[in-house]
């Protein structure tokens, strides 16, 4: 006879335990919970508890404030990465256009999640500045999405949003056992970097882009924390340089003294 465990259900978090979850990830990363998403806390945190082999919130939380390695697992599991590659085409576009009328370009990817933006922007520097030299920087603070970013390995459905001429040159498709996988040529990979970073923080170290994304994170942050964050990322670009944010997202242009709005939710140095 076959046997199996029941199929237990999630363990419960309390309504105050879920306040603390909030606060920490604030805290941490600048995320805003709202407060219908306690379900989704504990559907992403319960395999966490039950690694520690525990069964209440209060114990794990406390682990998160003892242990740096758990507290990166809390924030690799609450923070939410969906990407694809092109995602917003329109800001590809404008880069294809910056990338032919120049000679160099380094770029930002802030919020990479998984690299497709940034192995997306890598495809369009490598083919529209030719016999030049660029650079793209992709950074994040979630380690897990990091790893995948790094090995450059996709499900192949993912290559559907590649355009073909980008496909063609750039995608390896698996054979074998991984027939539904899909590589990026790691040719492409010289000039592309992943790095651990908290957008809270101000990133001296990355050094100065002549654009930078930052797409489909600030909508999961506070006005006040939004203004924190460019405010950090827009002293990382030349003048003269490009902010691009998401075409869903907003926030107030006018409390950040030395960007102006050109079109499309992009934005220059001044
Ligand atoms: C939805 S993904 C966006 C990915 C990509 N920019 C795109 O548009 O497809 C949001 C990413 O922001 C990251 N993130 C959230 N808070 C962050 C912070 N304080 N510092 C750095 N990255 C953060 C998350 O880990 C997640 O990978």
């Amino acid at each position: 006879m076959n046997i199996s465990r029941f199929n237990m259900g999630p363990i419960e978090i309390s309504e105050i335990e879920f306040q603390i979850v909030q606060k920490l990830l604030f805290k941490e990363t600048g995320i805003s919970l709202g407060d219908t998403k306690m379900k989704m806390v504990q559907s992403r945190l319960d395999k966490r508890l039950r690694f520690h082999n525990i069964t209440s919130y209060s114990s794990y939380l406390k682990i998160v404030q003892i242990s740096n390695a758990e507290k990166t697992e809390f924030i690799n599991e609450l923070s939410t990465n969906e990407t694809y590659f092109f995602r917003e085409t329109k800001h590809f576009e404008f880069l294809e256009n910056i990338a032919k009328n120049s000679n160099s370009l380094k770029v930002w990817s802030a919020a990479a999640s998984m690299g497709a933006e940034a192995y997306s922007i890598a495809m369009v520097l490598d083919i529209f500045i030719s016999n030049g030299k660029w650079k793209v920087v992709g950074t994040d603070i979630n380690t897990s999405t990091l790893d995948i970013a790094r090995r450059g390995l996709y499900p192949l459905s993912w290559s559907e949003k590649i355009p073909s001429k980008y496909q063609k040159k750039y995608c390896l498709r698996g054979s074998n056992k991984h027939k539904d996988k899909m590589l990026i040529d790691m040719g492409i990979n010289k000039d592309i970097s992943f790095f651990e970073n908290n957008l809270l923080d101000e990133n001296k170290e990355l050094g100065m882009f002549d654009v930078i994304f930052l797409r489909n994170v600030l909508l999961y942050f506070k006005e006040e924390t939004k203004l924190k964050v460019i405010n950090n990322v827009v002293s990382n670009l030349e003048i003269g340089g490009y902010l691009i944010i998401s075409l869903t997202e907003h926030f107030d242009d006018k409390k950040i003294k030395n960007i102006k709005y050109l079109h499309n939710a992009i934005y220059q140095k001044v």
